[in-house]
């Protein structure tokens, strides 16, 4: 069992042996928690967001690690296709087909390649897409990892749309899905209720859609 909380746009709270915080961007507000960890699946402003002040251990790709820990935090670098683990959280780096780019206090830096995640804990298995379009090899993700939950952006114009996000939710095969990315900003501005409705009316998925601050509780499916 584990409680997932969406703080907003595509930051998530994963509440279980340990405290893990990925994207820690807080459209209005802040973070307001201090995980054990924070992941990290690009460099982009709205999901850097509160990284370097959280200050605790990030896990992120090696461009932004190299950053991070020149900037005295405690990062774990890695990169798609790796996993490492984490104080018994095991992290998964997926590729995600978008760009990369760390951009602080007005200097801009190579932040290698976007990505996404798979977060096991607590015998959970949690995808989040990362900013992404729709790619095939999601249904490798499924295979693999075999994800409980998965978080996918369906806001549109840097991300999948909410029909790239449908078919995404297919070859991912998670029975619970949760979208974000959306409604932060009038340009990706989505109605999540179609997007549930569609779903649910054409396969079992259940579509979990959450208010920021929200949070909502999961549990393991086991698969035959
Ligand atoms: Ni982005
Ligand atoms: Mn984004």
């Amino acid at each position: 069992m584990m409680k997932i909380t969406w703080l907003g746009h595509a930051c998530f709270l994963f509440e279980g042996t340990k405290t893990v915080i990925i994207d820690p961007f807080v459209p209005e507000g802040k973070v307001g928690i201090k995980p054990d960890i924070v992941a990290l699946t690009h460099g982009h402003a709205d999901h850097f967001g509160e990284t370097l002040s959280l200050n605790v251990k990030t896990v992120a790709i090696n461009e932004i690690a190299k950053y991070l820990t020149a900037k005295g935090l405690n990062a774990e670098g890695m990169n798609i296709g790796g996993t490492i683990e984490v104080d018994g959280v095991s992290f998964t780096m997926t590729p995600a087909l978008h760009s990369n780019w760390l951009e602080i206090g007005g200097e801009g830096y190579c932040g290698g390649c976007a990505a996404g995640f798979v977060i096991r804990m607590d015998g959970i298995s949690i995808y989040h897409a990362g900013d992404t379009a729709l790619f095939s090899d999601m249904k490798l993700i499924r295979d693999l990892y075999r994800p409980d939950v998965a978080l996918l952006p369906i806001g549109g114009r840097f991300t999948m749309g909410p029909e790239e996000a449908m078919m995404a939710a297919n070859f991912i095969g998670a029975k619970v899905v949760i979208p974000m990315h959306y409604n932060t900003w009038p340009i990706i501005e989505q109605d999540a209720g179609m997007f549930k409705s569609s779903i649910e009316r054409t396969t079992d998925i259940e579509v979990r859609i959450l208010k920021p601050g929200e949070g909502t509780v999961v549990e393991s499916v086991t698969y035959d």
